[in-house]
């Protein structure tokens, strides 16, 4: 029986209108243009400055715009999955409140936490449904309001995070391209590196909660990126072992944007060469479960049929994984 492959067949993005730039953050916290730019590669990234809007409305306009794109109604949709670690409430799920903004009435929806690895498991799960045809067409989306569980007087953190979204459309393909591999790794980390600690079930929101700043992220940075650096080298060489691909037969790296340097290792690791790797970090910061879909936004017009692509990431949970595709859109 010949195995049915899903491709991604349209590309959409939002991203917030406001720019908050090192300069700014200088005034804001103690820190410096030089000390960001150096240790993490990024110069501004955007926030989401209006109150009434949040994850949900970024995914909705990333997703319509992938949908445009392709001309598909958006009752055609059978499934939406999507990443996030910054959902509008606890529950529903921002998945549901997507759907009915875009009025993708025919599908179900549902949102997966995997943090930075978000858009990875989510693009998997949704390549998923396709391969084994209990669905047509598949919404996978990215979005992170960061800004809402940021510290903006802590400079250890708030100076790495932007808000974004991206979404793909997901459909088999007839022509051989798509999604050939995926390798995801899971770890628990009890020690909380880099966690949100309280307004889950095992610290609800109280006075004190809120006075100890703990609806915010909190992260170990030294020993996640030691992990990051490690864990996204590793399984993007193994990916590319696994289905015997040299550095040369690669097009593009297409790695999650949390740290310039844990980049750098990766392609390093790879054999890569800087022109091959998408870096946007400069611009956005890291946007969570968006970093991913919005590079292949950024580069979509450089991209050719049947491009050798390797997708990265690394994030809290720990989660970790890399997918191989092979571009499918014309
Ligand atoms: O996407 C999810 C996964 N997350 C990641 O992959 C992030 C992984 N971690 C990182 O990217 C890096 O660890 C950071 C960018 C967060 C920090 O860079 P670092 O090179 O690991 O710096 P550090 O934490 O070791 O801190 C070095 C120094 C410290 O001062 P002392 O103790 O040497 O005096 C910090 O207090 O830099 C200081 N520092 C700052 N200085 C200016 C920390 N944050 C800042 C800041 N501005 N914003």
């Amino acid at each position: 029986m010949e195995v049915k492959r899903a491709k991604i067949t349209a590309v959409g993005h939002y991203l917030p209108e406001d720019r908050l730039t090192n300069h700014d953050l200088e005034k804001m916290v103690d820190t410096n243009d030089e000390w960001i730019r150096t240790r993490t590669g990024i110069k501004e990234r955007r926030i989401l400055k209006d109150s009434d809007k949040a994850t949900a409305f970024m995914g909705a306009e990333a997703a319509k715009e992938a949908l445009e794109q392709r001309g598909v109604d958006p009752e055609e949709i059978d499934l939406i999955v999507l990443g996030t670690v910054t959902p509008d409430y606890l529950f529903p799920a921002t998945a549901c409140l997507v759907q009915k903004k875009i009025g993708a009435k025919n599908a179900f929806a549902f949102d997966l936490s995997a943090a930075c690895s978000g858009f990875l498991y989510a693009l998997s799960t949704g390549a998923m449904y396709i391969e084994s045809g209990r669905a047509k067409k598949v919404l996978v989306i990215g979005t992170d309001k960061m800004s809402s569980i940021l510290d903006f007087t802590d400079r250890t953190t708030c100076i790495l995070f932007g808000d974004g979204a991206g979404a793909v459309l997901l459909e088999e393909s007839d022509d051989g391209t798509g999604i050939i591999d995926q390798r995801l790794y899971s770890e628990g980390d009890e020690e909380c590196s880099l966690y949100q600690p309280a307004g889950g079930s095992l610290n609800p929101a109280t006075k004190e909660t809120v006075e100890n700043m703990q609806h915010y992220v909190r992260q170990d940075g030294r020993s996640v990126f030691k992990k990051a650096t490690l864990g996204m080298a590793d399984v993007s060489l193994e990916i590319m072992e696994r289905n015997n691909l040299e550095p040369e037969d690669v097009a593009w790296l297409v790695p999650h944007q949390a740290n310039l340097r844990i980049i750098d290792a990766t392609a390093r690791r790879m054999g890569l060469s800087n022109e091959k790797v998408m870096i946007n970090i400069d611009k956005y910061g890291n946007t969570t479960a968006a970093t991913i879909p919005l590079c292949l936004y950024d580069w979509k017009d450089k991209l050719n049929h049947g491009d050798n692509i390797v997708l990265a990431a690394f994030g809290g949970g720990f989660t970790w994984g890399a997918i191989y595709l092979k571009w499918g859109i014309k």
